[in-house]
């Protein structure tokens, strides 16, 4: 039984110290495939495993088609839009998630862009602090809830919006709830965004619900690109100069706002909202305890192609 670390974004070393082990002490061969520079390269790796561990790697039909022996992939860490869920399935390959494992680093990093915006990009002007201002969590999963506890400890009146939570949860943390994402959005002077990639999600972040945000509103996301029409966010920058974007991801006309807009845009050189050493040793851990619980126990439980 093989299983293999395909990694293009490494592991801390630490992780790997701890995954190995896990992989080697139920009686399976560990093998690690980082920065790889093609898919033919993942593969190739891919070929004789029975298991792999990934991260934002791309696993597409064409790499399972070629991965005869694998049974399960398990994305360590929480979105799984990089997995092509439905040729899984078709192929009787189990994809499992470990939610909340790099959580707290996300949210870390959430509000250290608000930081960043809150003080000018630190331009050495006079910024502001977030002390007493107001921020919407849209979307109050593992790293909302996260976001929500450290903002608060900053002095921040939170807000959230989340269909699939119950309210009294999220009033239990002190979180005013709302109904609809436009209130959110209008209440807000930071909006923090935690929505999974998916077909409804998708450019779902526009023109008209960021132009509710109340006069110099930033927008932080720290989840993925492809929820925001970017379209509709460059003309937002160019009608509203108070606006300001930070993200994690950066967007495919990151160059055009850049050049445009300097100053009132910063993107990560590379994602880094799971790029701890802490969170790469939780997710990759677990990822490795499940597989082991899956080939032993028959363990389903964080399955996401059920
Ligand atoms: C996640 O979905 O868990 C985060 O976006 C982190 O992704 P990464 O493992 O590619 O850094």
């Amino acid at each position: 039984m093989k299983v293999l670390v395909a990694t293009d974004k490494p592991f801390a070393p630490s992780a790997i110290k701890e995954i190995m082990p896990i992989v080697e002490d139920a009686g399976y061969e560990f093998s690690l495939l980082e920065k790889y520079e093609s898919p033919a390269q993942l593969i190739e790796a891919m070929k004789d495993a029975n298991a792999v561990i990934i991260r934002s790697d791309i696993i597409s039909e064409t790499v399972l088609n070629e991965a005869a022996n694998l049974k399960i992939v398990v994305r360590a860490g929480a979105g799984y839009d990089n997995v092509d869920l439905k040729a899984a399935s078709a192929k009787g390959v189990v994809v499992m998630n470990t939610p909340g494992q790099n959580s707290n680093a996300v949210a870390e990093l959430a509000l250290g862009l608000m930081v960043y915006a809150a003080r000018g990009l630190f331009n050495g002007k006079s910024g502001t602090e977030l002390k007493g201002k107001t921020l919407g969590i849209h979307a109050y999963g593992n790293v909302g809830k996260l976001v929500a506890k450290i903002a608060q400890g900053f002095g921040m009146t939170v807000g959230a919006y989340d269909p699939f939570v119950s309210s009294e949860s999220i009033e239990a943390d002190g979180v005013k709830v709302f109904d609809s994402v436009e209130e959110l959005y209008s209440s807000s002077q930071y909006i923090s965004l935690h929505i999974p990639a998916n077909e409804k999600t998708k450019k779902s972040i526009n023109y008209d619900l960021l132009n509710k945000m109340p006069k110099g509103a930033t927008l932080v996301n720290t989840a993925r690109k492809e929820v925001i029409d970017e379209e509709g966010l460059l003309k937002l920058m160019a009608d509203r100069t108070d606006f300001k974007y930070l993200s994690d991801i950066a967007p495919d006309n990151a160059g055009e706002l850049l050049g445009k807009y300097e100053g009132r845009c910063y993107f990560t050189p590379k994602k880094m909202g799971a790029q701890t050493a802490e969170a790469n040793n939780n997710a990759g851990v677990a990822a490795a305890n499940q597989i082991v619980n899956f080939f032993k126990n028959g363990d389903t439980t964080f399955q996401v192609n059920k």
